[in-house]
């Protein structure tokens, strides 16, 4: 919405949470997300034409609105019918009775959550079994930005989707992202097909995150190293270089639950042979977690770990989902004490995800987290890890680094005498 509010400025932005306490950090100095470039947007546009105010008292803005974009989360269901699998509407499904009882006039109702497919439907009953006179159109417009490259990914996007079946509402739409985005990179659909193109997106890229990891483990096995398998396979350029970075696995709020919705609605459209193709990418998935860790633990010359890197990738401080909860719960889980160091999450909550366990503690520096670890656990690829100074790194003697990510410097770690795993590599 911020970027929005900048390559428009004759649009009026407001953005409601709920939440008062968020609305009042996206009022500060300090915004509830770490994100690249987002600070400096934020300060441009706060005030002018981008408003944050809590929801109770932005009914009125909701009202004149002629576009409302549904921007709330839609986790994985805990409970009922696809539980552990199918995405939770409920939010939505609040948004569109709010929508409809405050609306005037014609509203553009937007699905800017990753939907299931057919959610529209959905949405489309709720607003007119509630409508007080307004009459509305509902449109698709999933996002594709990642976390740590989002204003980037916003200011340049491959591509802007927009599906719907009322060609008004889509033109209108359309007219707000051709202020910076071209006309062929603006690509319109129908409904269903917006809809299960971000899904069928984010299943394409975990599944080729799943693929070289698969064979991260092969290459461990005979001798080749992923990182050459990737760079050689990825010049084929009807394959391509990216997404191809072997790792202790992908996190983040989106694969998995996409992942695992794409699953639910194959299930629930009888083809069980396409659930279990997609439900491979996820079991992969777990399966390198867990056999990093028990790596770790096998290599560990004392019992103190210390992990470097919590959040899900680098250049954010989001550890939904990330590969470190996963690790650091299997270790605990084994008896080790866990050190860890991130330079942008918040220890606190991370240990609160936990369950706060009492042996896990967090570092402020890597140095410190270092300090007598008889293992290394890299889960995270920060630029710092990069340059870590191994030659003074107080590890205790016979430590191993174990690299998720294939970012430490291989010659320093052998140099200062410790020994070395780095994923898909026989012999680093
Ligand atoms: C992902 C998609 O890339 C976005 O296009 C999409 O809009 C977004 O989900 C979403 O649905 O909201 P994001 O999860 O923010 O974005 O970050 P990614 O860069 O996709 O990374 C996801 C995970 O895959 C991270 O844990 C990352 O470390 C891992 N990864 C990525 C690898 O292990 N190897 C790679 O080669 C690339």
């Amino acid at each position: 919405m911020a970027v929005i509010a900048a390559r428009c400025p004759d649009v009026q932005v407001t953005v409601l949470d709920l939440n008062a306490e968020r609305i009042a950090a996206w009022n500060s100095g300090s915004l509830p997300v770490f994100e690249p470039g987002l600070p400096e947007i934020i300060r441009q546009v706060r005030g002018r034409n981008l408003h944050f105010i809590p929801q109770a008292q932005g009914l009125a803005a909701l009202a004149e609105a002629d576009v409302v974009f549904i921007s709330v989360q839609t986790p994985t269901k805990t409970s009922g019918a696809g539980a552990g699998k199918a995405s939770d509407l409920q939010f939505v499904e609040a948004c569109a009775r709010l929508i409809a009882q405050q609306a005037r006039g014609h509203t553009i109702v937007v699905e800017k959550s990753t939907m299931p497919v057919r959610a529209a439907e959905r949405i489309q009953q709720i607003l007119s079994a509630n409508q007080t006179g307004g009459t509305f159109a509902v449109l698709s417009n999933p996002e594709f930005l990642a976390e740590g490259t989002a204003i980037r990914d916003l200011e340049h996007p491959d591509r802007v989707l927009i599906g719907g079946e009322d060609p008004a509402a889509v033109a209108a739409l359309k007219s707000i992202y051709a202020a910076w985005v071209a006309p062929e990179k603006i690509l319109t659909t129908g409904l269903w097909s917006a809809e299960l193109s971000k899904l069928a997106a984010n299943a394409f890229l975990a599944q080729r995150i799943s693929s070289i990891n698969s064979l991260s483990a092969l290459c461990e096995q005979t001798g080749a190293d992923v990182a050459e398998v990737a760079a050689v396979v990825g010049t084929d350029s009807r394959i391509g270089p990216k997404f191809l970075q072997a790792s202790v696995g992908f996190g983040g709020s989106c694969f998995q639950k996409d992942l695992l919705s794409l699953i639910y609605l194959c299930e629930h459209h009888g083809l069980p042979e396409v659930a279990a193709y997609w439900q491979g990418v996820v079991d992969i998935n777990e399966w390198q977690k867990r056999r990093f860790a028990e790596a770790v633990q096998q290599a560990a010359a004392n019992r103190r770990v210390a992990v470097l890197g919590l959040a899900f990738k680098k250049d954010t401080n989001d550890f939904r989902e990330s590969a470190a909860l996963a690790v650091c719960r299997r270790l605990l889980q084994s008896g080790l004490e866990v050190v860890a160091y991130d330079p942008r999450v918040d220890g606190t909550r991370f240990a609160a995800e936990l369950g706060n366990p009492s042996h896990f503690s967090v570092a402020s520096t890597a140095a410190q987290a270092l300090a007598g670890a008889g293992a290394v656990a890299v889960l995270t690829e920060w630029d710092e890890f990069r340059s870590i100074a191994w030659a003074s790194a107080k590890l205790s003697p016979g430590a191993m680094v174990c690299d998720g990510r294939n970012v430490v410097d291989r010659t320093a770690v052998r140099q200062a005498g410790y020994g070395l795993r780095v994923i898909g590599s026989a012999a680093p």
